[in-house]
């Protein structure tokens, strides 16, 4: 069982629909004021969610951990709220930039305990028999 990697795999990809069908929009009518707001989609969501996952899934042990879970709910709540932000701040809202900038904290918060996570994981001693 490894639900930490199946959420990530799933918001991933549900990232990539949503980022890519953004694109389209864009490209159909070459509107393209949310050009960021597509790139962190799918950089933030599609790209970064899936290694999430995949990682996951290479090191199935890591995923068990409460810091695992931790990070899972960082990285989600930092994305959801980044995207609508950055979204609000491209179409005219400045005042929302306190926002924006608490959410990029957060988004780096999870990238930092992914850190400590992957080399907690790649730095295990082999076990001795
Ligand atoms: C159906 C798939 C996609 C479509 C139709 C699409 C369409 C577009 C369009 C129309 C633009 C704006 C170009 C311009 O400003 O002249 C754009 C920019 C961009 N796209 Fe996509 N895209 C797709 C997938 C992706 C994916 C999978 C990624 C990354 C993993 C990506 C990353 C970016 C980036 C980084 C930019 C530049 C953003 C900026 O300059 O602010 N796109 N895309």
């Amino acid at each position: 069982m490894n639900r930490i990697s199946d959420r990530f795999l799933q918001l991933g990809v549900l990232a990539a629909l949503t980022g890519m069908s953004l694109g389209v929009y864009m490209g159909a009518t070459q509107n393209f004021t949310l050009s960021p707001v597509h790139a962190h989609i799918n950089l933030l969501g599609w790209v970064s969610m899936l290694l999430y996952g995949l990682f996951y899934r290479a090191f199935p042990q890591a995923g068990q951990t409460k810091l695992a879970v931790v990070h899972f709910w960082v990285a989600v709540l930092g994305f959801l709220i980044m995207v609508p932000s950055l979204a609000a701040e491209m179409l005219g809202h400045k005042e929302i930039a306190p926002v924006l900038g608490a959410a990029s904290v957060v988004v780096l918060l999870s990238m930092l305990l992914f850190v400590v996570i992957v080399f907690k994981a790649t730095s295990a001693k082999p076990a001795t028999a």
